[in-house]
């Protein structure tokens, strides 16, 4: 059997790609469990400061496989957890990972990617959440996550019509950060990817931290949060270090310390 999921380093930077091309990147236990595995040993590795996670040009992902799951009872979802189990380790991850969306990234493909702290796309990407076609709803964080990115009317929208999102209009609505051609995609992913990881690691596991308070409280305990944070970064020997290499007119050498 292929390996499902594969993982190359760049610099500091972690790549995990999807790799069930003969079904469009369909998502299954292997391909959620490869991932999880992926995301440990990126997360336990100190020489890694940040992940990105992609599919091929075609499709990031069609979808959690729907011939897998097709004939489950409810009984069969609850207790194996269904999603729950094996979906949420990117959430959890404490670095930042990075969605290189080309091609599909449909139902849990797109909630895949919208799990990530951010989604860099190729102008052929297309988003949606069709799942209402098949008598069901998003189960990964579709209704969720979606309102939160591109507001209530275009999550409606697109949940309840089933509709795909082209590359320009998921920018346009905030689900995007940056657009690049198909084959410059994965390239210029990384390098940003290796700009984010070059940056003091606990710096930038605080912003992503801080960022995500955002989404989780009110604005009055989210400044709190920051605040604190921001407080607390002054304990960094990185902080000492990176304020001392702009009056020194030097670059910045991090330990991530
Ligand atoms: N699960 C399983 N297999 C899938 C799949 C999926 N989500 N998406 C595509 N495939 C398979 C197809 O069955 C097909 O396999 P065969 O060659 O063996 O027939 C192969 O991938 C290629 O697909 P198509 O022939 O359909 O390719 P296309 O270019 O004509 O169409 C597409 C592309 C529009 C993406 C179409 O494949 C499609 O609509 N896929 C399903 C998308 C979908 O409904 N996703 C939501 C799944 S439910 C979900 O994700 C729940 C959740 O929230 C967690």
């Amino acid at each position: 059997m292929a390996d499902v999921v594969l993982t190359e380093i760049h610099g500091r930077v972690g790549l995990i790609r999807i790799n069930r091309p003969e079904v469009l990147n369909a998502l299954n236990n292997d391909v959620m469990d490869g991932i999880g595995l992926a995301i440990d040993a990126f997360e336990a590795d100190e020489a890694i400061g940040c992940i990105v996670l992609t599919g091929n040009e075609k499709a990031f992902a069609a979808g959690a496989d729907i011939g897998f799951m097709k004939e489950f009872g409810y009984m069969d979802a609850y207790k194996t957890d269904f999603i729950t189990r094996n979906w949420e380790r990117i959430r959890t991850c404490r670095k930042p990972v990075i969605a290189a969306v080309s091609g599909y990234a449909l139902g849990g493909g797109c909630e895949v990617a919208m799990m990530c702290d951010m989604i860099y796309a190729a102008d052929n990407a297309r988003f949606g959440q069709p799942e209402i076609k098949l008598g069901t709803l998003p189960g990964a964080g579709g209704t969720q996550r979606l309102p939160r990115a591109v507001g209530k009317a275009k999550a409606m929208d697109m949940c309840l019509t089933g509709r795909m999102m082209d590359a320009a209009e998921a920018e346009r609505s905030g689900l995007v950060a940056r657009i690049f051609a198909p084959e410059k995609l994965v390239e210029e992913t990384l390098a940003a990817a290796q700009t984010i990881a070059d940056y003091s690691l606990p710096a930038v596991m605080m912003v992503k931290e801080s960022v995500n308070r955002a989404y989780e409280s009110s604005l009055a305990e989210g400044l709190l949060f920051e605040r604190r944070t921001f407080h607390a970064s002054f304990a960094l020997e990185d902080q000492k270090e990176g304020m001392a290499a702009f009056v020194g007119k030097r670059k910045a050498d991090f330990k991530h310390r």
